[in-house]
């Protein structure tokens, strides 16, 4: 009975004491956790700072490569912008203009003499983009000077009238001889006019600088 009583003594003080034992067992856990993780954190860190030269390099090389891409779908969309909004200018040729049809196309001599009569008067993109009527003479040549077709009263486009041979403003009834000289007002000028050269088969006017023919005096639109 004495042994029996002594074991279960026994017994129960090796629990109470594994009871008390395991927290400071515990605890020292928590301490070597803490040495651990301060270990772990040093050899990271160590890591880390061995790690940095290339890490940086990747991301300068990774921000280098979308910012190239950016730029590129940038430019890509702003230059046809930007472009849309810059005025198509004539093709430039010798310090002239190359004339261009009413499609856009530059004119060649050969071509538009196969399509115009002698007498004919049409207007194609002239000097700054201005309307200017190319004449065919009756022996099938093309006149050596346009006339610029914008009204010198209030710059209406004028019409040729075959009809009268005149140009005459449909706005206020201006009127102007087949060269372009104003016979009657309220336009207060001649039509400007503009040299008519060729360079490789194409029409190119040359801007007119001496005295206009027409009054002899020196042109207004210099
Ligand atoms: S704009 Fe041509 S006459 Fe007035």
């Amino acid at each position: 009975m004495v042994h029996a009583l002594l074991a279960v003594c026994v017994a129960v003080c090796a629990c109470l004491s594994s009871a008390f034992v395991a927290p400071s067992s515990f605890a020292g856990a928590k301490v070597v956790s803490k040495a651990v993780t301060k270990s772990v954190a040093r050899t990271s860190m160590s890591a880390a700072e061995d790690a940095f030269v290339p890490d940086m390099n990747r991301r300068v090389a990774m921000n280098l490569i979308l910012a190239g891409s950016a730029g590129v779908v940038v430019l890509g969309l702003a230059v046809p912008y930007i472009a849309f909004f810059v005025p198509k200018s004539a093709g430039n040729a010798g310090g002239g203009v190359i004339a261009r049809d009413a499609v856009g196309q530059d004119v060649t001599v050969e071509g538009w003499l196969g399509t115009h009569l002698p007498g004919s008067r049409e207007l194609v993109e002239g000097i700054k983009g201005d309307a200017t009527y190319l004449t065919v003479k009756q022996d099938k040549t093309i006149q050596d000077f346009g006339i610029v077709a914008v009204c010198t009263h209030l710059g209406c486009v004028v019409p040729w009238v075959q009809a009268e041979n005149k140009f005459i403003c449909p706005c206020h009834g201006s009127q102007y001889n087949a060269d372009g000289k104003v016979v009657r007002g309220p336009a207060p000028l001649s039509l400007a006019l503009s040299h008519i050269d060729t360079e490789s088969g194409k029409v190119v006017f040359k801007p007119w600088t001496e005295t206009d023919f027409r009054t002899g005096e020196a042109p207004w639109w210099k």
